[in-house]
C-alpha cells in the first residue's frame, strides 16, 4: 500500500470510497494495521482509556501521546497518522501550536482537537503552519465533565443546528478532516453531504465517509463497550484477520448496522 495522503482521502469522497480509521498506540500493532490495508490511524487520546486505565481522557498528557505516535510512527509507513492533542494542550493559540508542532515532529501527519467555533483561530493558524487539523464534534470525551456523562449529542433541534454550524465553521477555517461522535445518525448524514471534507464517523451511522473504531473495542479486549462498537474477533482466524473484516465492513457499508447507530 502507497503512503495515504489527505487529498487521496478528498478524492475518495468525491468517489462516494469509503475508508477505513482505528485507534492504534504502538508499533507492533500499527504493522498490522497496515498489513490490514486500514487507511488511517489515530492515536486517540483514548490511551488513557484502554492503556492507562483511567476512566477519561482527561490525565493524558502532551507527552504521552508524543511518545505513542513515535511508537506508532516506527510500527508503519502507509497509514496516514493522526494525533489526538489532548485535555489542556490547546487553551491558549501558542500552547496549540508548540503541542501540536511536537506531535508532527513525533510522526503525525495531522492533528485533532476537540471542540467548535472557537477553535477556528487556531486550526487557521495550525493550517498555515503546515499543520493538518481534524475536528471533533458530537461527543467530545474530554468535555465529559461539561457534557454531564457519554452521551449521544445532537439530538434536540439547537443542538443539532449548533453542530452543523460548528462543522461549517471548522471547514472554512481550514480543517481538513472532521470525526463526529456519537450524534443521530440523519444528523451525521447531513453534515457529510453538506461538507466537502471527509466526515469520519463513530456511534453516528452509516452514511459519514469514514468509520473509526477504538482498536480494543473492535478487538474485544474492552470489559464495558458502547452499542455502536462491534467485536471483529469473534470469528476471525487471527487480529489482522479481524482487522481486515472491519476494513472490509465498512468499505462494502455492512458496518455500522442498523442497531450501531442512534436516532
Ligand atoms: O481518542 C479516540 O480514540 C478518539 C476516537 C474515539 C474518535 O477520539
Amino acid at each position: 500500500m502507497s503512503k495515504i495522503s489527505i487529498p487521496s482521502l478528498m478524492q475518495k469522497k468525491q468517489r462516494g470510497e469509503k475508508f477505513a480509521v482505528v485507534t492504534c498506540y504502538d508499533a507492533s500493532f500499527a504493522r498490522l494495521v497496515e498489513k490490514a490495508e486500514i487507511e488511517v490511524i489515530l492515536v486517540g487520546d483514548s490511551l488513557g482509556m484502554v492503556l492507562q486505565g483511567h476512566d477519561s481522557t482527561i490525565p493524558v498528557t502532551v507527552d504521552d501521546m508524543a511518545y505513542h505516535t513515535a511508537c506508532v510512527a516506527r510500527g508503519c509507513s502507509a497509514p496516514l497518522i493522526i494525533a489526538d492533542l489532548p485535555f489542556a494542550s490547546y487553551h491558549s493559540t501558542q500552547q496549540c501550536l508548540d503541542n501540536a508542532t511536537q506531535l508532527m515532529r513525533a510522526g503525525a501527519q495531522m492533528v485533532k482537537l476537540e471542540g467548535g467555533d472557537w477553535l477556528c483561530d487556531d486550526i487557521r493558524l495550525l493550517s498555515r503552519a503546515g499543520i493538518p487539523v481534524c475536528g471533533h464534534l458530537g461527543l467530545t470525551p474530554q468535555s465529559v465533565n461539561v457534557l454531564g456523562g457519554y452521551r449521544v449529542q445532537g439530538r434536540d433541534d439547537d443542538q443539532a443546528q449548533r453542530i452543523i454550524n460548528d462543522a461549517k465553521a471548522l471547514e472554512a477555517a481550514g480543517a481538513a478532516m472532521l470525526v463526529l461522535e456519537c450524534v443521530p445518525r440523519q444528523l451525521a448524514k447531513q453534515i457529510s453531504q453538506t461538507l466537502a471534507i471527509p466526515v469520519i464517523g463513530i456511534g453516528a451511522g452509516a452514511e459519514t465517509d469514514a468509520q473509526v473504531l477504538v482498536l480494543h473495542d473492535l478487538l474485544g479486549i474492552t470489559e464495558k463497550t458502547a452499542r455502536f462498537v462491534r467485536n471483529f474477533a469473534q470469528d476471525s482466524s487471527s487480529i489482522e484477520h479481524a482487522l481486515q473484516r472491519y476494513r472490509s465492513a465498512v468499505l462494502d457499508g455492512s458496518f455500522p448496522a442498523a442497531e450501531h447507530g442512534f436516532d
